[in-house]
């Protein structure tokens, strides 16, 4: 049991139909495509309509996807940890709900939330099950409705989100794949920097609290921009070094809150250009979905035993980075 890792062995993934276009954001609010495209780098981002849809429905359509393409039986799966800062309702869980929707019965599920970094603490946390050897098919979903907490009314925030979900299966290997290291971080320092301001015990909804535009996602963003560089480069770094990693064949999948921070931390790893795996120009940040929705859209292109680095920065503050050897 001691020798177990958790190895990534399928991904899936679902993005709604409805794209937004910074032309359509900016008969919204005072902007343009080429401030978005020169400061953030997005053109679309991708979101979720329809009265009563969350993001377990998201979640919901990743996971059927990815038990479809890894040929397994809902019964079979022993864990599902869904990530999200965007839960259907404070309470139950989204995993619970997203295990109704799909069939998954046999199964125990919590969320978890680290803002931007949801997925990479939760592959963290779903790998150390995996390890012990008790369980053996674990599913970790990212699910974020970001259009429910983003406020079209402000110029500074609306164009950075969009909708999505992808999911990953986790399960035991002998072999030398899957999850070898990583370095995660809190500060809560940050907590005051990107927020929610309103929702939660310390404010619960009010006349006042919707008046005021408090139920959306505030961002002090500057401030985030930096800490986002120095934090996601000097963790990625240091996995990158201890492990002995050669920049030019490992592949980059950073969390996809902005290009400009995503080139400056694969120049600080001197990392090859095009193993920087980057579609922010399609989604925006999805949040707990970035990283997934990554995975599934480089599934093709890379090979088992590829070296990969994940590195994210989000609301907390929250930061890491990990080294995953690609399973398949
Ligand atoms: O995922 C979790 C972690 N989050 C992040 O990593 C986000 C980090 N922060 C950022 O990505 C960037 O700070 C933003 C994209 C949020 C903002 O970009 P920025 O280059 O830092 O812009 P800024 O806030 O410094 O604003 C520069 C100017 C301001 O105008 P003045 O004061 O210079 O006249 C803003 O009012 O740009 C203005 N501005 C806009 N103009 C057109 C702000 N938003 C817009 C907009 N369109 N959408």
């Amino acid at each position: 049991m001691g020798n177990l890792r958790a190895v990534i062995t399928g991904v899936g993934h679902y993005v709604p139909d409805y794209i937004l276009t910074n032309d359509e954001l900016s008969s919204m609010v005072d902007t343009s495509d080429e401030w978005i495209m020169t400061r953030i780098g997005i053109k679309t981002r991708h979101i979720l309509k329809g009265v009563g849809k969350g993001s377990s429905d998201m979640g919901a359509e990743a996971v059927k996807q990815l038990l479809e393409k890894t040929h397994t039986n809902p019964e079979e799966v022993d864990l599902v940890v869904c990530c999200t800062v965007t839960p259907d309702m404070l309470f139950p869980g989204t995993g619970a709900i997203i295990c109704d929707k799909v069939g998954i019965t046999n199964a125990f599920s919590f969320d978890l939330n680290a803002g931007c970094s949801s997925f990479l603490y939760g592959l963290s946390v779903a790998s150390k099950f995996v390890e012990t050897g008790r369980y053996k098919k674990v599913v970790l979903v990212g699910a974020d409705k970001m259009s429910a907490i983003t406020d079209y009314q402000d110029r500074a925030t609306c164009p950075i989100f969009g909708d999505a979900s992808a999911a990953v299966m986790l399960e035991p290997t002998t072999e030398y794949l899957g999850i070898l290291d990583e370095e995660l971080k809190t500060d809560g320092v940050g907590r005051t920097h990107l927020y929610q301001k309103a929702g939660g015990s310390v404010k619960p909804p009010t006349h006042d609290t919707i008046d005021a535009r408090e139920h959306y996602v505030y961002q002090e963003g500057q401030i985030v921009f930096k800490w986002a560089v120095a934090k996601m480069a000097d963790t990625a770094c240091e996995v990158m070094q201890r492990n002995h990693l050669d920049p030019n064949t490992t592949w980059l999948a950073p969390h996809q809150a902005n290009l400009r921070i995503i080139d400056a931390v694969g120049r600080r790893m001197n990392i090859d250009p095009s193993r920087v795996m980057i579609n922010i120009e399609k989604y925006g940040n999805t949040t707990s979905a970035t990283v997934p929705l990554l995975f599934a859209e480089w599934e093709q292109l890379l090979k088992k035993g590829d070296d990969i680095i994940v590195a994210t920065f989000g609301a907390g503050f929250t930061w890491g980075a990990m080294w995953i050897k690609w399973g398949y």
